[in-house]
């Protein structure tokens, strides 16, 4: 039957999904699967009965997208999807969700606390820098691409950067900096592919790094020591599951310079398939070209 691929959509990351689902939308199409574009922020959901659908690949980042509530939307409407499930999805869109069930079962992840838009007080801010470390990321619980996220180095930055925070999200993580090398971990099917070593010559790996200027390189291999490997395979695949993750997804993690420890940063239910994109260059290591890749992310749609 016809696949839906779910792109656009009214988040933050609209623009990248528009580039991640025309990417996905022209390789099954490629292969020959009848596949049409659907973008919820243009049409009602319900639209997707009279478009005689029986998938959907969600290629939609962000909230209204990838934390569930499209999944159950699609559930409800007894179209079958592709990756994580209501559960999974909303559990990943949230970073400090994602690092208390880490906590809770022995997984590495930074030091951090919680700025809720209701109580929090700016008075609070010295007490923080120097519970966390003098560097500190600041990010919306529920954001992706790295939109509404700093990294500061005192209190007047960190009170700055919370109160920006606070337009994307009520609740806002402040984060130790590892200080290290960044890593991600792509998942397909259970299987960690090889990882990837980005390096930016910004203070973080932020949306410009991402998206916009040529800057960032990446390294996959990446370098890391066989045994450093499959421990980080290893560390991303239980993550990627604390979270219910399933079908495919990516998980980030920072190695500490100082002691090689990996903490994890966050998992992605729906990672960018654009062509600057990370899951894309691991599977292209692992010999999956991106017409194969979109075919089995259409394919964990199917029991
Ligand atoms: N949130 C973006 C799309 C990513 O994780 O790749
Ligand atoms: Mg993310």
């Amino acid at each position: 039957g016809r696949v839906a691929v779910l792109l656009g959509g009214d988040s933050a990351e609209r623009e990248v999904s528009l580039r991640s689902g025309t990417a996905v939308l022209n390789a099954l199409q490629r292969c020959g699967i009848e596949t049409i574009a659907f973008d919820p922020s243009e049409r009602q959901i319900t639209d997707l009965i009279d478009e005689n659908i029986d998938r959907a690949v969600i290629m939609l980042h962000g909230r209204g997208g990838e934390d569930g509530s499209m999944q159950g939307a699609l559930q409800q409407l007894k179209i079958a999807y592709s990756g994580s499930g209501v559960l999974g999805s909303a559990l990943a869109m949230d970073k400090i969700h994602s690092k208390q069930i880490w906590e809770s079962l022995g997984l590495p992840t930074a030091k951090y606390q919680i700025a809720d838009k209701t109580s929090f007080e700016a008075g609070s801010c010295s007490a923080i820098m120097k519970k966390l470390g003098n560097k500190v990321m600041v990010k919306p619980a529920r954001e992706g691409s790295s939109i509404g996220m700093a990294k500061v180095t005192c209190a007047k930055q960190l009170e700055t950067a919370v109160q920006d925070a606070f337009h994307y999200d009520d609740q806002v993580l402040l984060e130790q900096f590892i200080d290290g090398q960044e890593y991600t971990v792509a998942l397909l099917n259970g299987k960690a592919l090889p990882s990837i070593r980005m390096s930016t010559p910004h203070t973080f790996y932020d949306y410009a790094a991402k998206y916009q200027d040529n800057t960032t390189e990446y390294f996959c291999p990446s370098g890391l020591a066989a045994e450093e490997e499959v421990r980080l395979a290893e560390l991303s695949t239980r993550a990627f599951h604390a979270l219910s993750g399933s079908g495919w997804g990516r998980v980030d993690v920072m190695r500490d310079e100082a002691t090689g420890t990996f903490f994890l940063l966050e998992s992605n239910t729906v990672p960018g398939m654009t062509e600057k994109s990370l899951v894309p260059k691991a599977a292209a290591a692992a010999g999956i070209d991106f017409d194969a890749l979109s075919v089995a992310i259409l394919t964990t749609s199917m029991p």
